[in-house]
């Protein structure tokens, strides 16, 4: 069997280190944020280079109070892609601000910027770019937009720690960066967890209440804040793995790479496209053919696990019904939604395995199952 994700290999490959973390913490008894939250914000904030960092709860978390910091609410738009994972459209619905869906470009899964700017209305406070499957978005037509129309960047870069777009860390680009740390990210924890970064210290103080009950000191409150904090044991984890996420990005580029050179020409296989100023940390390999669900029926019975990301496009949820964007609304979100297929990848993948999963989509296409 060959997983689609092996958190088990990396733990054995760091257990010693995590287990000493877990026994620091429990023989220190601090669980709710605390001094291991704080060493683990500098760390991160250091390593994308923003000036704060502020844990929470989760990543739909960091998305969340990311905008309610910066004011957004009711009756204010927010431009989002139509293919993400749900928490990029839900984190904008929970505060009472409108979700504008736009299309995705044609060769990469992210954002669309000439849709974005048609989506413009006055009523337009931020734009959520989402650094999909772990490719940096050419972050600068939104910057430009921004800069003219007066609106936010709140960057998803939940797939996308140590992605790079013109030299620059994701997450260090907009007004505000969210980050998630579920256990099959990049950088993953041993549960869920997220962080917000920014450059703006004001942000950073609102963001700190808001996790935290709105709270500026013990029982005095200015805010409707929320409990979500990113608690010690976690933290602790993450300042463990943080230093090996070079190393373990470097791997899946490796492993990317790989599989790009040995897939090159096979069936109808579309490979992911690379851009010129934004790097890819491969969080998800993915590729597109127009016989992908027979494809993953003949990998699934050699036991090679795939995944697809994803397979309903957000205006096609029944969640966003409300929205009555029916099928064909966004013909590139809708064709990714049928036609992509995530191969296996993880740091610890081997050679062999990627080996294996080459030769068995190689077979699929010679043998002529395809539809
Ligand atoms: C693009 C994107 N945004 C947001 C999230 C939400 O993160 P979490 O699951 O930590 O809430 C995820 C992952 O789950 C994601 O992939």
């Amino acid at each position: 069997m060959i997983p689609f994700v092996d958190l088990v290999a990396q733990y054995r490959s760091i257990a010693a280190e995590v287990d000493a973390a877990f026994h620091e913490v429990t023989a220190s008894a601090e669980y709710i944020l605390g001094a291991r939250v704080q060493r683990f914000e500098q760390e991160f904030a250091q390593f994308v280079s923003a000036e704060h960092a502020v844990g929470v709860g989760s990543g739909l978390d960091a998305l969340r109070l990311g905008l309610l910091a910066l004011g957004v609410g009711a009756g204010d738009e927010v431009i989002v892609p139509a293919n993400t994972y749900i928490a990029t459209a839900l984190a904008v619905s929970e505060i009472g601000a409108d979700v504008v869906l736009v299309d995705c470009e044609a060769d990469t899964p992210n954002i669309d910027p000439v849709a974005t700017e048609a989506a413009l209305t006055p009523r337009t406070r931020a734009f959520l770019p989402v650094h999909l499957t772990g490719l940096a978005v050419d972050l600068q037509p939104f910057l430009d937009l921004a800069a003219r129309a007066g609106i936010e960047i709140v960057e998803d870069a939940a797939q996308a720690h140590g992605a790079r777009w013109n030299g620059r860390p994701c997450g260090s680009i907009g007004t505000i960066g969210c980050f998630s740390f579920y256990p099959g990210k990049n950088l993953g924890a041993y549960g869920d967890a997220g962080l917000t970064t920014t450059n703006d210290a004001d942000l950073a103080e609102r963001l700190r209440r808001l996790r935290n009950y709105g709270e500026r000191r013990k029982y005095e409150h200015t805010v409707k804040g929320v409990n979500s904090r990113l608690d010690g044991l976690q933290a602790a984890f993450l300042s463990v793995k943080l230093p090996h996420l070079h190393a373990w990005n470097t791997a899946r580029v490796r492993h990317a790479q790989m599989y790009a050179s040995e897939l090159d020409g096979v069936g109808d296989i579309v490979l992911p496209r690379i851009t010129d100023d934004g790097t890819h940390v491969y969080h998800l390999f993915t590729i597109r053919t127009a016989n992908r669900d027979a494809l993953r029926d003949s990998l699934t019975e050699r036991g090679i696990q795939t995944g697809i990301h994803y397979p309903i496009p957000i205006h096609l949820q029944e969640a966003y019904a409300d929205l009555g964007l029916g099928v064909g609304a966004f013909p590139n979100a809708e064709a990714l939604a049928r036609e992509t297929i995530s191969l296996p990848m993880f740091p610890e993948l081997t050679a062999a395995q990627i080996d294996t999963v080459v030769g068995a989509i190689r077979e699929f296409f010679e043998s002529g199952r395809r539809r």
